[in-house]
């Protein structure tokens, strides 16, 4: 079993498409071990994206990142890391595959809908960013 961070970014959960993003999840035999709705401040947003600070993208990403409200939530299943992110799609909704949640929902590469954390390493930082071990239900259901 493995476990992995995704986020419904602001522009889903401003269309209302909580529901369906988690319903593409769970289709796919993902279990949701832990689930919240939060506001990330700028801060917050650029220590998640540390990684990409680099990147020319960075600070529209955070800004957008802290625009709304986002849903974070804990997904666990086999190969859940790379499952997330294949029902994701790639980053630019133009490339996604038909089917997937980023070609199906996503406005463009910023405004993409989803996040899935890329590795292991990722999921366990991204997972502790957002939840403490007792927030995560994992075995009990
Ligand atoms: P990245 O880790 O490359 O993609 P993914 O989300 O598919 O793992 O990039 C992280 C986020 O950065 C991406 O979801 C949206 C944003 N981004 C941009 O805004 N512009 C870009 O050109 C890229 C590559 C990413």
């Amino acid at each position: 079993m493995e476990r992995t961070l995704s986020l419904i970014k602001p522009d889903g959960v401003s269309r209302n498409l909580i529901g369906e993003v988690i319903r593409f999840f769970e289709k796919a035999g993902l279990k949701v071990v832990a689930l919240k709705m939060l506001r990330l401040t700028k801060e917050e947003a650029k220590q998640f994206y540390i990684v990409h600070k680099e990147r020319p993208f960075y600070d529209s990403l955070t800004d957008y990142m802290s625009s709304g409200p986002i849903v974070a939530m804990v997904l666990e299943g086999e190969n859940a890391i790379a499952r997330c992110r294949e029902i994701m799609g790639a980053t630019d909704p133009a490339e996604a595959a038909e089917g997937t949640i980023r070609k199906t929902f996503g406005l463009d590469k910023e405004k993409n809908t989803v996040h899935g954390s890329d590795s292991p390493e990722s999921a366990a930082r991204e997972i502790a960013f957002f939840f403490s071990e007792l927030d995560l239900i994992s075995g009990t259901r």
